[in-house]
């Protein structure tokens, strides 16, 4: 890699302050999530998701636009997507549930593109396990509970004549320097990793592709991937279709602190099927913590909730934002100590995790009408 890109998609410096987010937004030419974009969401669906209010969903490109266009009756499509890597954790989940408010709030067809092939490509993992990883991957979003009508699961390998046909044509006019700068690759690395960015970029206009009409698209993402579709929305309109616009966020904090939670380590996250004594267990153990060193201090200096996993994460998952922010000052004010933060954090993970299993068991039997189906798309616009 070379020192050009601080962030690229398949490394992150750990650790990303606020500054630096806002620094790295405005580098790769994205804008920050505004007022304005806050009001225009909350008029057209009723009300703010706590990943916008609290800024985890914190920059976009060209967001006001697909607004603008939806208040005028034009549809538009979001398109998001996982690479199967390992198991999921809750980290791993969470931009899901927000993808999931958004197609409902909308109404929108969503497109979920499963990258067997990248983590063939960027990761030393054998064809066999990627297979059983892509299919508890795609069960695991699905435990949220996707509408089967609009939801449509793309997985490289499966559907490659289609996305081939279309990458080919992007992959055209990205040059190999373009790929050096953008991606931080060098002459050693191999070319399926320079062609790569060219099937990623597929989805955000594959719909329009297909129907011959130009469909808007929306693409939720966390901001490692932005140089994708920094491309991306460069190539798209040499092949005559709209720009795709994207909604981006910082990284969901990690377990044990820190910018990402790595697949890795079984202990570095909470898994879905961690039973309420593991999660309670890794929180208390493992989870990285604003609170102070003795119970003394913390009644006295209070924490910092900011920084706190156990809170994050339980801001995240309770929608009731009065409650979290009596939670919030009376943490920070040292009426609450880390463990009692804790368990109330592990007690509301625990809860979370018990809705999945449903939708993942209902998944599993209609699993085949999640996938993407090409013949669909040709009269649905
Ligand atoms: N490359 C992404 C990853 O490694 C997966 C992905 C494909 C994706 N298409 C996407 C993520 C669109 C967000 C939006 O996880």
């Amino acid at each position: 890699m070379t020192d050009k890109a601080e962030v690229t998609p398949w490394e992150v410096s750990s650790d990303l302050q606020e500054t630096d987010y806002s620094r790295i937004a405005s580098q790769f030419g994205a804008k920050l999530i505004d007022d304005k974009i806050l009001s225009d969401i909350k008029e057209l669906t009723g009300e703010i998701h706590p990943f916008l209010h609290y800024g985890i969903f914190f920059a976009h490109r060209d967001l006001d636009i697909i607004l603008e266009n939806y208040r005028k009756g034009e549809p538009f499509y979001l398109y998001t997507g996982r690479g199967p890597s390992g198991n999921m954790h809750l980290g791993h989940l969470l931009p899901f549930m927000f993808t999931k408010w958004l197609q409902e709030k909308f109404n929108v067809d969503l497109l979920i593109q499963i990258t067997d092939d990248e983590k063939y490509l960027f990761r030393d993992i054998p064809e066999s396990e990627i297979r059983t990883i892509t299919r508890n991957n795609i069960l695991d979003i699905l435990s949220l509970g996707f509408n089967p009508e609009k939801t449509h699961i793309i997985v490289d390998s499966e559907q490659a004549g289609i996305l081939y046909n279309q990458a080919v044509r992007v992959s055209r006019h990205i040059t190999a320097s373009t790929a050096k700068a953008v991606f931080g690759f060098t002459d050693s690395d191999s070319i399926g990793k320079y062609f790569f960015t060219s099937i990623q970029a597929v989805p955000a206009f594959l719909l329009s592709a297909l129907s011959g009409r130009n469909i808007r698209c929306l693409i939720p993402y966390a901001i490692d991937q932005d140089p994708h579709f920094k491309v991306a929305r460069d190539v798209i309109p040499k092949l005559g279709y709209e720009k795709p616009s994207s909604i981006i966020s910082k990284f969901i904090p990690s377990l044990k602190g820190g910018g990402k939670m790595s697949s890795s380590d079984l202990n570095s996250g909470i898994y879905l099927d961690d039973s309420p004594k593991v999660v309670r267990k890794k929180l208390m153990k493992y989870a990285f913590s604003g609170g102070k060193e003795t119970a003394e201090e913390q009644r006295k200096y209070g924490a910092n909730p900011d920084i706190d996993f156990a809170f994050n994460i339980y801001r995240m998952l309770e929608h009731d934002q009065n409650k979290v922010e009596g939670i919030y000052a009376k943490y920070k004010g040292g009426e609450i100590l880390s463990g009692e933060m804790k368990q109330l954090s592990a007690d509301t993970i625990s809860a979370f995790l018990e809705t999945l299993g449903p939708a993942r068991q209902q998944a599993e039997r209609n699993y085949s009408e999640y996938m993407f189906n090409a013949d669909d798309f040709r009269d649905r616009y």
